[in-house]
């Protein structure tokens, strides 16, 4: 930034700084921050333009939706080709395509070798699929508390740990990696494997590693909430050759095609029972075009939580969300915290009249008071993770995770939309300046 712009930006701020402190809130019949509501959407689809559209009809005029074979003279590309550009971007060695979140999640687990008689802990701040993927290698969950990253406690996982772990799966929540220094430290000399689910944190690092590179297998979701998307879509990355080679085959039927054998330079296994969960050439082909963008659209929120951050920064009495490594976030939304759940929802409220909307983290995210994990719900009466002795002994529901809950409910976060104008992220700093003090006072 040259020294006029910044002193621009500087005066916008002071005016949006000084212009607060006297207005009325907008809930008590004050002038609003803004005449119309501020609305984000979702990343990947506000992106999608004439290269997602090329890639698709180069798939649809060749004929060739499917990966492996088809009646072109050339073999299909676009799942191959995302796969190299994925591994190249992520930095890992490997990279492979397949159809969800929860496929990836499900492969990864099968790799790491994971299955009845071992224990994955995961973070009670998570998603239905962490815990589903686990139960359905016929593992057993254990939940950690997560601390105000909204990511795993690292002292609580520690003292999940069991002779039966078998893998750590770390979630980075909401854009913010989580603190792998400590986990990894924990990890290591134990020898339990480390899963990275970067499903909701796409393109976050972690002191500059991408995240999903760092522990020993990582996954990613392309639904349409994540930073890039294909509707539906998923990818697993490693460095590790043993992992890469049984994922693939995990995904795929237990084979392992001629182009993956190629870059594993051989197979180390026979074979394997594997599952069907291949991406089709029309996924790829957009997620091609929309992986090329992922550094627009990450630096274009980047800079807007930037702006936020530097905008709120003297609120006295302000509290953030924890940030392991801010430079990592993805800055997909601020996350403000309060001293309890009326102050929060009271905050909300009062955003909401100014125009720029503050949203409350989703219950669906507390998984352990979920259908699924309160209930132990399975898919078969004799699945083994939860009629051993073990199994019937384990905690869930509110009582394994009463500090998550109580961070749950204390906070509150504005999304950010990589193609908001300068203008809509200094709304969003003149409406938290002007209500966040309001309600903490009050
Ligand atoms: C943390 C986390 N893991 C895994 C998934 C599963 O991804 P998908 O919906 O692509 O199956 C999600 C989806 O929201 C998620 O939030």
């Amino acid at each position: 930034m040259d020294r006029r712009t910044f002193l621009t930006a500087a005066a916008a701020l002071a005016g949006a700084k000084s212009s607060i402190s006297t207005t009325a809130l907008a809930a008590e019949g004050g002038q609003p921050v803004r005449s119309t509501p501020l609305r984000s959407t979702y990343y990947g689809p506000e992106f999608y333009d004439e290269k997602e559209l090329e890639q698709l009809c180069d798939v649809l005029s060749k004929r060739q939706p499917f990966r492996w074979y088809g009646p072109g003279k050339q073999p299909p590309m676009k799942v191959l080709a995302f796969e190299q550009e994925l591994a190249a971007r992520m930095q890992t060695k490997y990279a492979l395509a397949v159809t969800s979140g929860t496929a990836a999640l499900t492969t990864a687990l099968a790799a790491l070798g994971v299955g009845p008689g071992d224990e994955v802990i995961l973070p009670a701040w998570s998603w239905y699929a962490c815990f589903n993927s686990i139960v359905m290698n016929g593992a057993l969950p254990v939940f950690a508390e997560s601390d105000t990253s909204f990511n795993i406690d690292p002292a609580d996982l520690e003292s999940k740990i069991t002779p039966q772990t078998k893998v750590i799966m770390v979630v980075h929540t909401l854009g913010n990696p989580a603190d792998m220094d400590a986990i990894t430290a924990i990890a290591r000399p134990r020898r339990i494997q480390v899963l990275e689910d970067c499903a909701q944190s796409l393109g976050g690092s972690y002191h500059g590693r991408p995240l999903g590179s760092i522990g020993d297998i990582g996954i990613y979701s392309f639904q349409i909430a994540k930073t890039i998307s294909s509707g539906e879509g998923g990818a697993v990355v490693t460095n590790d050759r043993l992992l890469f080679e049984r994922a693939t085959r995990y995904h795929d039927l237990g084979l392992l095609r001629p182009p993956h054998q190629a870059r594993l330079g051989g197979a180390a296994l026979e074979g394997m029972i594997g599952n069907q969960y291949r991406m089709s050439e029309f996924t790829g082909a957009v997620l091609l075009a929309q992986l090329r963008k992922l550094d627009t659209i990450l630096a274009a929120l980047r800079g807007h939580a930037r702006r936020v951050y530097e905008g709120i920064a003297d609120l006295a009495e302000l509290h953030l969300r924890h940030r392991p490594d801010p430079a990592g976030d993805t800055g997909s939304t601020i996350w403000l915290g309060f001293p309890s759940q009326a102050h929060r929802d009271r905050f909300s409220t009062a955003m909401a009249a100014e125009n720029v909307p503050a949203g409350h983290p989703l219950d669906a995210a507390l998984v352990p008071l979920q259908p699924c994990a309160e209930h132990k719900l399975t898919s078969h009466p004799l699945w083994p993770s939860f009629t051993s002795e073990r199994g019937r002994s384990i905690r869930y529901g509110q009582e394994c995770c009463p500090r998550t809950i109580a961070v749950h409910q204390r906070f509150a976060g504005v999304t950010l939309d990589p193609k908001y104008s300068r203008r809509d992220v200094d709304d969003i700093v003149a409406a938290i300046r002007k209500v966040y003090p309001a309600v903490i006072r009050a």
